[in-house]
């Protein structure tokens, strides 16, 4: 069953094998759209666009690193080859790699800028290419994260890289907007997904401590963000972050100001 806002669009997802990406597959692919899902784990690809299928999505998997820019030319070509157009591409797959600063090696720069810049950027050209060739617009969704608003130890390079992406989609505002083609953010805060939980199992309560809200997110809170960007009610909103958070950004560590009168 779908609802059908999608109807007739075609998007590519990255990283959608499991977690935020997944979840944002599967909610369009139920709006009608035909979904190219991309993972890097052909086998988790395949899984993952089997679960759309069984329940009624069209849907097909597309196995590839995203860092590899043979890959991402060849996964805009796929969606065209397999369903005739593109219409929607979420850069949701994205690297963490923790560590100290003193001890961060050229290595483990290059993994993660390979593939939230690099990749990401080159994967963007693509598909805005075959965009701008149909001639009727396009929706472009990049993976943020709070880390690239608010500092967050060990995490340099990746808080660095979601910066960037969002200063990348400010950019293409300029560049994309003659073509009809919105670019925009969603910058997550804590997320429930096996990644975070395989790092921590009690990675839940340990952010909903933290949490304003009392609760970590869902990857389906990222899915409903991202429907609105990729609707067309969205059409004048571009170049544009929405934080998803619980609002965690929205508070920073204060002192203990002893001196305001506090509620007994
Ligand atoms: N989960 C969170 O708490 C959180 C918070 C802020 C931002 N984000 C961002 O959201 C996005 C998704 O996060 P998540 O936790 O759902 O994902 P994740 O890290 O669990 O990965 C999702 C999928 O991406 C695939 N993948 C990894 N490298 C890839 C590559 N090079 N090419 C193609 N696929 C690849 C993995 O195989 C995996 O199945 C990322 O960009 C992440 O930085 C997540």
């Amino acid at each position: 069953m779908t609802n059908g806002l999608f109807e007739k669009q075609v998007a590519i997802v990255t990283g959608a094998g499991v977690g935020i990406g997944y979840a944002i597959a599967e909610q369009l692919a139920l709006g009608g759209a035909s979904v190219l899902l991309n993972d890097v784990d052909a086998h988790v690809a395949g899984e993952a666009a089997g679960q759309i299928q069984a329940a009624g999505g069209i849907c097909e998997a597309f196995a590839g690193d995203v860092s590899n820019l043979d890959t991402v030319q060849a996964m805009v070509d796929a969606a065209v080859a397999r369903y005739g157009r593109l219409d929607m591409l979420v850069c949701n797959a994205g690297l963490t790699v923790w560590g100290d600063f003193f001890a961060y090696t050229p290595d483990m720069f290059d993994r993660v800028v390979s593939l939230n810049l690099r990749g990401t950027y080159f994967l963007t050209q693509a598909a805005a290419r075959q965009m701008r060739a149909q001639g009727d617009g396009g929706r472009i969704l990049f993976m943020s994260s709070v880390t690239g608003h608010q500092a967050v130890p060990y995490l340099s390079v990746y808080s660095m890289s979601k910066a960037g992406l969002e200063m990348l989609a400010k950019n293409l505002v300029i560049e994309l907007s003659p073509y009809h083609v919105t670019v925009n953010c969603i910058a997550p805060g804590a997320t429930t997904t096996p990644r975070n939980l395989s790092d921590d199992p009690n990675y839940d309560a340990v952010w909903g401590r933290v949490t304003p809200t009392g609760k970590v997110s869902k990857p389906l809170d990222m899915a409903q963000a991202a429907l609105f960007f990729l609707s067309p009610a969205a059409s004048q909103v571009t170049g544009q972050t929405l934080v998803v958070d619980g609002g965690w950004s929205a508070i920073s560590p204060s002192p203990s100001l002893d001196f305001v009168e506090k509620p007994e």
